[in-house]
């Protein structure tokens, strides 16, 4: 039987897995199986092992098994540095094949994953896939994939190559999609430890991280609107003289820093972790750290009235800040959070009253009083928020469950019906006030590329390319893009593969594509993948965080996601994903992404003229029939300009005199 497949793992036996000092590594994941359920998570992950090595390998995956709670199979791992080397390095039958083996080691690099030992890319739980068993195997697929295949990767098992078309998708992915009844936290802990379900993120699963870079876009495009929405900020002017304070250093987080920094304001940003204050300096995207609560304050002070920008880290826990705030009276302007909410009781936030250590110690040792220690903290930590927002700070979630974090902790007067979250919160989150309304609803997104060559002067023509597609004059956004893929170069904002982020909208994506594709093809540059985070426009089902400016009713539905990932299939994207989960945990959102390798192909031209306007139209009219005034202005511009070949349906407006008259007709005592 088994030697019918060719493309499996060798039966030679790795050598055992050396892990180098200084490298992040997971915490002990929460393991919550019987012990039949462990002999199961055993036959599943010896599933990939030949059976000459079951032997040996058995009580090592259980010894894994009951530290780390999970099965990562680290013999797998090949051994030293993994990274996002330059396309031509790599074996394959077809150039898609050898694209996403870039970007699957860019998102395992040391240098861009958070946990790159345990396959976590970022927002502490997010993978590429579950194990080095599957890591290994996927690249051989890979490697043999031919452009008339497509490789199926379910929860980062890669089920087979089974055949296609080259208008087909090279590779679908789907990660955690659990059925209805099953999709809590229970069951998805228990799904994680049998080895039979992975926690894609958004980009971690869909292969398309590109460092923290890609956040950094985003991260400025909402603290400056956040100024703009709040502080009386001109849509020419920018942050300088102003205050950010936030947390979080890691993954995405660790982009604040250098966002308020490019919007020319003063940032404080609280980090427990001293690693992640270290890689953040020394990557110069925190100009000081200090280590008292005063001393932040004091330097923020003095740069502010300076007019200087500058990106300050605490050294301490984000509560220990607020208070000294709080207590001393300080004013914070803009103000937010982006600890790892979407994962409290797993690390992702850690409590008041322990250092960084202190909390791995005793999420190791004492998981029930970790998760008391937690739900006090936040209900502190929301106490000192209510009073700042009292004194006029603006406060907003930063879509990482926070809220809904304080929520479960206990404290129902964060809701804004007090009892339960299906009215919301009462602080809005920053797609309800800004990111939806301003970027989303426009279809402004996170638009993404990678030069596969790996060579700088690739990126660099690609920055100037963009530049000219780009009227500064067309819309405040429009000005906005253009400033920062002007200065992107000068930013330094490059860890990993040569990457670029800049927020695009439908026509802009376009137009810029086919720019590239045209430049692959006169030999300019090199091949190019495009893509996109799943936090966009059209990419996620989210009802508290992308689809939290959808107001019919209809964000707790997945069915845009859903459909813009089928959608992007059918029009012959190379690489498709669907995932449950991304920022917000698990059965909180469905989010989908994709890639597109532009190999200077005419066969490439057509797939983005069809393929980019649809992942970012199907979003603009869902949201327009949401009644989102900003997608309704573009969907029907749209409607104009493509007469006779598309059209999206528009909702007529009803007046509010009509509805309070309607309803009047009933006696509703
Ligand atoms: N940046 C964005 O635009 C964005 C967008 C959506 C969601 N998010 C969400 O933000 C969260 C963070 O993402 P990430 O990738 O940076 O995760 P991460 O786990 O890499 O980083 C979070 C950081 O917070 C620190 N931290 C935890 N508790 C703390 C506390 N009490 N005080 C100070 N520091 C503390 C951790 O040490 C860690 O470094 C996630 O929930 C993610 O989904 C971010």
């Amino acid at each position: 039987m088994y030697e019918s497949m060719e493309i499996k793992l060798d039966e030679s036996l790795p050598p055992e897995p050396v892990f180098r000092q200084g490298i992040r590594r997971a915490p002990k994941r929460e393991l919550n199986l019987s012990r039949k359920e462990i002999e199961l998570a055993l036959r599943n992950a010896l599933r990939y092992i030949p059976t000459g090595l079951h032997d040996r390998l058995g009580p090592e995956f259980l010894q894994e098994l009951l530290t780390m709670g999970r099965i990562y199979g680290y013999r797998y791992r090949p051994q030293g540095e993994i990274k996002g080397k330059p396309i031509d390095q790599y074996k394959g039958k077809c150039i898609e094949g050898k694209a996403f083996q870039v970007m699957i080691d860019n998102n395992l690099d040391f240098e861009v994953a958070l946990y790159p030992y345990e396959l976590v890319t970022y927002g502490e739980t997010g993978q590429v896939c579950q194990n080095w068993m599957q890591y290994r195997l996927i690249k051989r697929y890979l490697e043999e994939l031919t452009d008339e295949q497509t490789l199926v990767v379910m929860s980062g098992h890669p089920l087979g190559l089974f055949k296609s078309s080259n208008s087909s998708p090279r590779v679908i992915i789907t990660n955690a999609l659990m059925v209805g009844m099953f999709d809590n936290q229970e069951q998805w802990i228990k799904a994680q430890a049998l080895g039979v379900a992975n926690y894609g993120q958004m980009t971690a699963g869909g292969w398309m991280y590109i460092g923290p870079q890609g956040i950094v876009h985003g991260t400025f495009n909402t603290i400056l609107n956040a100024g703009r929405l709040k502080l009386g900020i001109a849509d020419d002017g920018d942050l300088r003289g102003h205050l950010f304070v936030s947390s979080g250093l890691g993954g995405m987080s660790g982009a604040q820093g250098k966002a308020v920094k490019i919007a020319g304001g003063v940032g404080i940003i609280a980090e427990v972790d001293r690693s992640r204050i270290k890689t953040r300096l020394e990557q110069g995207w925190i100009d000081e750290v200090v280590e008292k609560p005063g001393r932040a304050f004091e330097l923020a002070g003095r740069k502010i009235r300076n007019n200087e920008s500058h990106a300050i880290a605490f050294h301490g826990n984000i509560v220990d800040l607020l208070e000294f705030a709080v207590e001393k009276g300080l004013n914070i302007e803009l103000l937010s959070d982006q600890t790892s909410c979407h994962a409290p009781y797993d690390g992702g936030y850690c409590p008041q009253g322990l250092s960084f250590e202190e909390r791995t110690e005793l999420l190791r040792t004492d998981k029930r009083k970790f998760r008391e220690a937690v739900d006090k903290s936040l209900i502190k930590h929301f106490e000192y928020i209510r009073q700042l927002v009292e004194r006029g700070t603006y406060f907003f979630d930063y879509g990482n469950s926070f809220m809904k974090a304080v929520f479960d902790a206990g404290a129902n007067e964060i809701a804004k019906n007090g009892v339960d979250t299906s009215e919301g919160f009462i602080f809005p989150s920053y797609v309800e006030d800004i990111m939806g309304p301003m970027l989303f609803d426009f279809g402004y997104g996170p638009f993404r590329w990678v030069c596969l060559s790996g060579r700088k002067e690739d990126l660099l023509k690609t920055d100037a390319a963009a530049m000219r597609c780009i009227d500064p004059e067309r819309r405040g956004q429009d000005r906005d893009n253009y400033i920062w893929i002007k200065d992107a170069d000068k930013n330094k904002l490059v860890v990993g593969t040569q990457a670029r982020i800049l927020y695009q909208d439908a026509t802009g994506r376009r137009d810029i594509a086919l720019k590239f594709n045209e430049m692959v093809r006169n030999g300019e540059i090199g091949p190019v993948m495009i893509g996109r985070d799943h936090h966009d426009t059209g990419g996620t089902d989210s009802p508290f965080r992308e689809t939290a400016n959808i107001k019919d009713g209809s964000n707790v539905m997945a069915d845009m996601a859903t459909q813009c990932f089928a959608g992007n299939a059918a029009r012959g994207m190379s690489m498709v994903s669907l995932h449950n989960g991304g920022g917000v945990g698990i059965g909180k959102a469905i989010n989908g992404g994709f890639g597109l390798v532009l190999d200077g192909s005419r066969r490439v031209d057509e797939i983005i003229k069809t393929s980019i306007s649809w992942d970012v139209m199907s979003g603009v009219a869902r949201r327009a029939w949401a009644r989102n005034e900003n997608a309704l202005l573009v969907a029907s511009e749209f409607n104009k300009e493509k007469r006779r070949s598309e059209q999206i349906t528009l909702p007529f407006l009803v007046e509010e005199e009509i509805i309070r008259k309607t309803m009047k007709i009933v006696d509703w005592e």
